[in-house]
């Protein structure tokens, strides 16, 4: 499928077949079983530990393994990783060996048919995150995988379901000229360019369809997720900040650009979801998950050259330059290259993006997005540093 052959709105069809004309599950307030996709991911690791908290359910993450052995052991380890394990919990974590890709979600009809009849609530997480994909690579997961899990909840009792998706679905030009872009908004798919954003667009409205046709699912909408706020913790560094970071404490330059990157902490983002998706009033609604207090991209600079790295400010064709001819000399240089000369722009400024009514609906005073300050970044370059990301300064 080349780029130009892509029509995008005609990707947004949902399987004919996929009803939500039975009852809604008696259980989705006070859920007995949860199904779960991502838990092995960034994200997933702390949704299903406040799942675990918030929530006395089993829940069942379907995860890609060998065997249901290898399943606990990979969530396990995972979880112990982000210093979230805790063996009191662990009789409630059921893996379900699956695949998001694949029809039924891999699983045996009567694998599928035993979820559909015992699942309360689903929260899908799952996805192929990766920015430099095409569309063609990431559909079966992202998109043909939502509409496996839109099928699983509507088979036996209805099961709300709550959609995990980025605000990046609505960097496009068709948002060019907004003053302001509320939760409300939905991707234009006409207008939306990269494979990643253009496959989680297709995939909302897979559940913007579905809603239509009766299901109560709510959307998700983050913005760059970092580390914990209080840990730094992160599983991987394959974000674009995270490697310009990286990339410019090592060549020792940045370029001086006007952005302020939104950064929100993965534990803000965990807790809202589960906050929001737990009350009644919101289900059927859309979230946005933003940085109010953020830094500028100059500030942020400066703080990391307070932490012990020298920094030279230089021009973005400057920097560009040097990137380019280190590029052999290290596979982050070659990463950052193909992301940063096929993005539009680096980070887009995001000013007219709005999170009012997530925060309306916020109304638990300990669920608050920390500002983009000297402590967070400190807590982050920390973790950076001890992981072994980077090198002391
Ligand atoms: N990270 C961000 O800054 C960010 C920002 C906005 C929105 N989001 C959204 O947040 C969600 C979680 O993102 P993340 O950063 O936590 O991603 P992540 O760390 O890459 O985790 C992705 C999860 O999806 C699973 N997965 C991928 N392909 C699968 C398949 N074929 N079958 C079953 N599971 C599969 C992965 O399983 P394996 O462990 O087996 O690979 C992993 O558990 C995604 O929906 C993403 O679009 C993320």
């Amino acid at each position: 499928m080349t780029i130009n052959q892509l029509n995008l709105p005609g990707e947004a069809t949902l399987d004919p077949t996929i009803e939500f004309n039975r009852p809604l599950s008696e259980h989705w307030q006070q859920p007995k079983a949860i199904l779960l996709t991502g838990a092995t991911g960034f994200l997933g690791a702390y949704l299903l530990d406040e799942l675990l908290h918030q929530t006395t359910a089993d829940i069942y993450c379907l995860v890609r393994c060998s065997d249901g052995n290898a399943g606990k052991e990979r969530l396990k380890k995972h979880l112990q990783f982000y210093l979230l394990w805790n063996e009191d919990f662990a009789h409630r974590i059921i893996p379900i060996v699956g695949d998001l890709s694949q029809p039924l979600l891999s699983l045996s009809e009567q694998e599928f048919d035993y979820l559909a009849t015992h699942i309360d609530i689903i929260y899908h997480n799952g996805a192929f995150v990766n920015a430099s994909r095409p569309y063609s690579t990431l559909k079966a997961v992202n998109v043909l995988g939502t509409q496996e899990i839109l099928r699983l909840a509507s088979l036996k009792q209805t099961k709300p379901v709550h959609f995990i998706s980025t605000i990046a679905v609505l960097f496009s030009s068709a948002y060019a000229q907004a003053v302001k872009i509320t939760e409300t908004d939905l991707p234009d798919l006409s207008t939306l360019k990269g494979g990643y954003k253009q496959s989680k667009a297709v995939a909302e409205q897979l559940v913007t369809i579905a809603q239509k046709r009766g299901l109560p699912a709510s959307i998700y909408r983050c913005a760059r997720m970092l580390g914990h706020s209080k840990t730094g913790i992160m599983g991987n560094f394959q974000d674009l900040l995270s490697r310009m970071l990286k990339t410019c404490i090592q060549l020792g330059q940045f370029p001086e650009i006007e952005m302020e990157p939104d950064i929100v902490p993965v534990d803000y983002v965990s807790q809202a979801i589960i906050y929001l998706s737990k009350q009644e009033a919101y289900l059927g609604k859309a979230f946005h998950f933003l940085n109010n207090q953020q830094m500028t991209w100059q500030s942020l600079m400066a703080e990391i050259g307070s932490f012990g790295y020298s920094l030279e400010a230089v021009t973005y064709d400057e920097w560009l330059a040097k990137l380019k001819k280190n590029v052999k000399t290290d596979p982050i240089y070659a990463s950052l290259w193909l992301m940063v000369s096929t993005a539009n722009q680096l980070f887009p400024l995001n000013d007219q993006l709005d999170d009012s009514y997530t925060r309306q609906c916020l109304t638990k005073p300990s669920i608050v997005c920390p500002p983009v300050d000297k402590k967070l970044l400190y807590t982050y370059l920390n973790y950076f540093q001890k992981s072994g990301y980077i090198k002391f300064g």
